[in-house]
């Protein structure tokens, strides 16, 4: 019988934290062993960084599982909590956010003005009859109004869905209706690539169809020319006319938070709920132990649209909640040039960097000389989210943004987990170039087989949580079955993420992909991600993704699609030169087993909106069949310049 998943790839490398962020880290090595010894004492203890306006009577209640309970009886406003006791502390002068727009303007905005711009838009949502339970709409760009639409509606108990600007208006209009929601929040537009991108049409359209929709605000950024209607009100002449006087209530540690819709490639999006006073709590911890947040003198930036969970819980919850000092940018990071990222670290000080790994091997086909460009001493620690990051990406973000020596956290969650759970601390773990290490203290993570035995160390399987955490999805709005068919079904007591993992001869964990994207070649169940992070390892290659594609002998067979970095020669005899030395390194790599196939050398990938390679399109593409759905596809050009441009074929030998 063969392994759940093979572990091929081995990485000997490993970094110890910094002597002197060691020494001053918010969280040491004691916090484990303190989650060991009592998991909900701790929990409760992290719980108590917030200002709550009840106690609660009991931590967890999980009578009822998979339905969890936290904090039961406990009161809280988020909106307080991120804004209000940070002004009342007297730190109302300190600057929350640092706004940069695209073409250039800036906006520096300060906890006074946060709240203050969230106490009118509280008003004015009430104004226009929402009420504690209602749900509402956001669908704006990267600009404050976004965060302040967000925190106005935790702070009257609205529930907010944040679609992100890029969806169409049939993603809209789907996500408005499943929700019901009252009320959009938008703007006329936002600066991407150098130019206006229009949001007012799609929404119009998008709450034509959908009945539930009574007003519209809108947010003018881009000052284009809109379409009116009665439903329609201006943010300047409704929200920022509105009193600024607003008292936050209290609401149970269970009232709906918000719902955020997975990017999923695939079936009916869900609706991801999550709720009030245990999404606040782990997600205000993990900022302060992940990031190691230091509010008087940190500068963080986090890079991912608010649209994302990433931006719910690192932009907006997380931080504000400790009262951070952060960057916020509109735009994209090639514009006007592919140095403007490393600008704006440059400009503002930036001390923490979280971004993905999309973003890191763009910067990497892009060349080391344009960070190099920049002042980038600022930094002192790096972060990584959202797919597994090649160990050779791990290196080149150290080296070449890092200066060699900061520490990058690799940190696993999804939509779903609501908040970091696998991670290395930067002040304690000694991290390895590709693991996200160990679960953090008070999460209890296993790798398991198919028969939902712990896999021993070197073993590969399927990641899952064997214990309830406070910032879990509490269902899928609308659809209990789902959330248990989904995510409670397929091992017994545990929630199954869709991961693959695998345990290395330390017992630290290395997500290894989607499941779903396994390939079974000759009996060998291999992850994308290992063979992809071989090809990334070559130095000629920038990004790699690999499919698995039906192969009369092998069941499957190894199908990749490269990127060359910025300075390979890929012009005929040469570029067939690199596609042979490519099969070779992956072979003498990871063994014979992960020799792929066939290898074409590409331009670009298709990428889902948050930056995730759309593997099921490429697997079209190797198995010669037209094109998906490519409804959530990024850049549609990109699969014509595939199919197109490639270069590669079939390899004859063996
Ligand atoms: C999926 C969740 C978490 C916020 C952004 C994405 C993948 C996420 C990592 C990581 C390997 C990762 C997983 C996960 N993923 N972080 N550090 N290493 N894989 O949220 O859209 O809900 O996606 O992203 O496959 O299940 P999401």
């Amino acid at each position: 019988m063969s392994e759940t998943l093979e572990n091929l790839l081995k990485e000997t490398r490993q970094f110890p934290p910094p002597a002197a962020l060691a020494a001053e880290a918010n969280v040491k090595a004691d916090a484990y062993a303190e989650a060991d010894a009592d998991r909900l004492a701790f929990w409760e203890r992290q719980a108590r960084r917030l200002a709550w306006a009840q106690d609660w009577e009991q931590v967890l209640d999980w009578s009822n599982p998979p339905f969890a309970k936290w904090f039961v009886g406990g009161r809280l406003n988020v909106a307080y909590n991120c804004l209000d006791r940070h002004v009342e502390a007297g730190l109302g002068d300190r600057v929350a956010i640092h706004w940069e727009g695209e073409p250039g303007d800036t906006r520096t905005i300060t906890y006074a003005d946060l709240h203050r711009m969230t106490c009118q838009a509280a008003n004015a949502l009430t104004g226009l009859g929402v009420t504690a339970g209602d749900r509402v709409a956001i669908y704006l760009p990267m600009i404050p109004e976004a965060a302040v639409a967000m925190l106005a509606c935790a702070r009257i108990g609205a529930t907010h869905s944040v679609v992100f600007g890029g969806f169409s208006a049939d993603a809209l209009s789907s996500r408005i209706a499943d929700a019901s929601a009252k009320v959009v929040i938008t703007a006329d537009g936002g600066f991407r690539r150098g130019k206006p991108s229009a949001l007012k049409p799609t929404v119009d359209e998008a709450v034509s169809r959908s009945g539930s929709v009574e007003h519209v605000l809108v947010v003018r950024r881009t000052g284009e020319e809109v379409a009116w209607s009665d439903r329609d009100h201006w943010w300047h002449e409704t929200v920022e006319q509105a009193s600024p006087e607003h008292t936050a209530e209290p609401f149970d540690a269970e009232h709906p938070l918000f719902i955020l819709y997975t990017s999923g490639t695939t079936a009916k999006p869900k609706g991801i709920l999550h709720t009030t006073g245990g999404y606040l709590t782990q997600t205000a911890y993990t900022a302060h132990a992940v990031f190691d947040l230091k509010p008087e003198t940190d500068v963080y930036w986090c890079t991912a649209d608010i649209g994302w969970v990433t931006g719910h819980s690192y932009i907006v919850y997380g931080p504000l909640a400790n009262g951070a000092t952060q960057v916020m940018y509109e735009g994209t990071p090639d514009t006007p040039h592919k140095g403007r990222v490393w600008e704006i670290v440059d400009r503002y000080g930036v001390t923490i960097l979280y971004t993905a790994p999309t973003l890191i091997r763009t910067m990497m086909k892009w060349g080391e000389d344009i960070p190099a460009g920049f002042d980038l001493s600022s930094l002192r620690l790096l972060g990584s989210v959202g797919e597994p990051i090649n160990p050779e990406a791990w290196m080149w973000y150290r080296q070449h943004v890092g200066r060699g020596e900061l520490p990058i956290v690799d940190t696993w969650w999804q939509t779903e987990t609501g908040a970091i759970m696998i991670s290395p601390l930067p002040g304690v773990t000694a991290t390895k170039p590709g693991s996200a290490m160990t679960p953090l203290p008070g999460i209890s993570a296993d790798v398991v087989d198919d028969q939902g035995q712990s896999v021993p160390n070197g073993g590969g399987g399927y990641l899952v949580l064997r214990e309830p955490w406070p910032s879990m999805l509490r269902t899928i709005w609308g659809d209990d079955n789902r959330f248990v068919e989904t995510y409670w079904s397929r091992f017994d007591g545990m929630y199954f993420a869709g991961d693959g993992a695998k345990k290395d001869a330390d017992g630290h964990v290395w997500l290894l992909g989607r499941v779903d994207d396994v390939m079974l070649v000759s009996g060998h169940n291999i992850s994308t991600t290992e063979v992809e992070s071989a090809l990334v390892s070559h130095p000629s290659v920038a990004e790699a993704a690999v499919v698995g594609a039906t192969d009369p002998t092998t069941g499957q067979a190894i199908v990749a699609f490269a990127i060359p970095r910025g300075t390979a020669d890929v012009s005929g005899d040469a570029g067939e030169a690199l596609i042979a030395d490519l099969r070779n390194h992956v072979a003498k790599t990871l063994g014979p087993i992960a020799k792929p196939r066939q290898i074409m050398l590409v331009a670009e990938l298709p990428k889902t909106r948050s930056g995730k390679i759309m593997r099921r399109l490429l697997r079209d593409v190797a198995e010669n069949r037209s094109l998906g759905d490519v409804t959530t596809l990024q850049d549609s050009s990109v699969m014509e310049l595939i199919s197109s441009g490639m270069k590669g074929g079939k390899s004859e030998d063996e």
